[in-house]
């Protein structure tokens, strides 16, 4: 008897609790997907799907600028909305959300996952000013060109294998997406720790071989946990884990580390080294970490072993998927036949240099507007990144009808904005290159443009984003004639974007 009164009273708060999130609750006014009002496991089956960018977008499309993605979840989708969440209103947080980078000790919270406004202005300020403004980022030009000498050799071997294994004369067809995916975690690693840590590019060591993979696999971890918190919890419990085998030996001290972990055991070998400085400058090679522990003792810029560590190993998590993202989707761009005239228009530009001096927009106007309508439509990181109203930001939005509750959740993708008809017109699907030449609206685009974000918490790693797919595409395009066969292959959205095949073929041109 009592056990049904109990069962009775759970099914009718259950139910009222439905009818509240349906009918009554803040954010009920809004359309969107009749499961979002309930639950937000249809957006973690859409995440895991690797198309909730495209989920997003044909949303957007049908209902409007404003979405109901989840019961306490709106998606946005007008410029004035996305510099109100991501700009510099310092009531709008990122929360638990992001807890997935602040859990371990000795990484505590990192630049991305700094919570509060001052946490991440204290932060932002020890990572960026001493290492990545665009004149230290122009220090590292000698590592990038090193690294693309690189790639330029394993696309050779590559294209060498292929033509000796073809039969019919015609030129074979090559899966870059894998060794641009290389290339940018090798730069990126020896640009951020220096030789120490990279003494030879990290991919071409046993240990470190299957990073490409794992630091995928990490990404689309991360994210399934944060929209799903109470199921991952669940799902990590070390008895879940042994009887459904997935009880791995991290915490064996004698496992020999790979990828990820051999980084991370690397880098902290060398970083809580009380003689980290020494070691460093041991090299003359420049590196973010060098620029980091450089600092005199007494600069507040000066960080501790532990937040060099978490901010290292930040910028290897954050950069290096959506930098070869940028470049693979570029490159494909180039070898349809849209991008073919392109690659001419490039070739001239790279012909009309006279010094060998760091790739820029007043340099490589062609190229560099090419670089922006690729990113433009093929977003690196399409994922729309959450933050949190807080008390003082509930009208932050521009016109809503009423106020947000504290503790809603916003967003807005990067990749729904770049393929929004309000912001770029009817030809917002058509990759265009020249919108980004026409002299007199050009600053008017730029500030349409969010591929890396806006406002305090924008990419910190834009330039030297930048710099590796600038310095990776001239170098290829000077060597060969791109041709795209088919389409960009697995397209998934993990976080950021990822491509399993990316098919080219290659034809060597006339350049010395
Ligand atoms: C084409 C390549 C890249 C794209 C499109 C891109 C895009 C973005 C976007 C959209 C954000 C904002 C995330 C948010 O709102 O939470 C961001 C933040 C960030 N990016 Fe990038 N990124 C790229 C490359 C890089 C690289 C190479 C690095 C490292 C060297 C990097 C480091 C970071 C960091 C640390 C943040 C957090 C900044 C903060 O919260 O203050 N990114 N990036």
């Amino acid at each position: 008897m009592i056990a049904t009164a109990l069962l009775l009273t759970l099914a009718v708060g259950a139910l009222s609790h439905l009818v509240y999130l349906c009918y009554f609750h803040p954010l009920a006014q809004y359309p969107g997907p009749w499961l979002a009002r309930f639950t937000n496991f249809w957006r973690l089956l859409a995440f895991r799907s690797g198309r909730q960018h495209l989920t997003e977008l044909a949303l957007h499309r049908r209902y409007g600028h404003v979405v109901r993605v989840g019961p306490n979840w709106l998606s946005f989708e007008t410029l004035a909305d996305f510099e109100a969440i991501y700009g510099f209103n310092r009531d709008i947080e990122k929360d638990e959300f992001y807890n997935f980078g602040r859990s371990n000790k000795r990484q505590g919270f990192s630049l991305f996952t700094a919570k509060t406004d001052a946490q991440h202005r204290d932060r932002r300020k020890k990572v960026v000013t001493p290492a990545l403004t665009l004149a230290k980022v122009g220090g590292y030009v000698e590592v990038v060109r090193k690294n693309v000498g690189v790639l330029l050799a394993r696309l050779d071997d590559a294209v060498v294998v292929v033509a000796a294994t073809q039969r019919d004369g015609k030129e074979g067809k090559v899966n870059v997406a894998r060794i641009l995916h290389r290339f940018t975690i090798d730069t990126s690693l020896e640009v951020i720790y220096g030789p120490h840590v990279c003494p030879q590019p990290v991919t071409d060591i046993p240990a470190t071989a299957g990073f490409p993979e794992a630091i995928k696999l990490a990404g689309k971890s991360a994210w399934t946990a944060s929209l799903l918190p109470l199921p991952a919890w669940f799902m990590s419990l070390r008895i879940v884990m042994a009887l459904t085998g997935r009880l791995d030996n991290s915490n064996n001290k004698h496992a020999t580390p790979v990828n990820l972990a051999a980084v991370a055991a690397t880098s902290a070998k060398l970083i809580f080294n009380p003689q980290r400085e020494e070691l460093l400058s041991q090299h003359q090679q420049n590196s973010i970490l060098k620029h980091w522990v450089a600092l005199p003792s007494d600069d507040s810029r000066k960080m501790p072993p532990s937040e060099l560590w978490s901010e290292a190993f930040n910028l290897v998590l954050a950069g290096t998927g959506s930098s070869a993202a940028a470049l693979t989707a570029l490159l494909h761009r180039l070898g349809l036949g849209a991008g073919k005239p392109w690659q001419t228009k490039i070739r001239a530009e790279i012909a009309a240099q006279q010094s060998n001096d760091i790739p820029s927009s007043s340099t490589f106007p062609v190229l560099f507007a090419v670089i922006k309508e690729t990113l433009r439509l093929d977003a690196p990181f399409p994922t729309a990144f959450p933050r949190t109203i807080r008390a003082g930001a509930e009208n932050a939005l521009p016109g809503l009808p009423t106020a947000l509750p504290v503790g809603t959740r916003v967003s807005a993708s990067t990749f729904v904005l770049g393929r929004s008809h309000r912001l770029w017109g009817a030809d917002a699907d058509e990759w265009k290159p020249e919108r980004w030449l026409d002299g007199d609206h050009h600053e008017d685009l730029d500030e349409r443009f969010v591929a890396f974000s806006k406002g305090a918490r924008q990419c910190v790693g834009r330039d030297l984003a930048i710099l590796m797919t600038a310095s990776a595409a001239i170098a290829v395009l000077k060597q060969w004639e791109l041709s795209s066969v088919g389409a960009l292959e697995g397209n998934s959205s993990f976080l950021e974007m990822s491509y399993d095949s990316c098919w080219l073929r290659f034809e060597e041109t006339n350049n010395e």
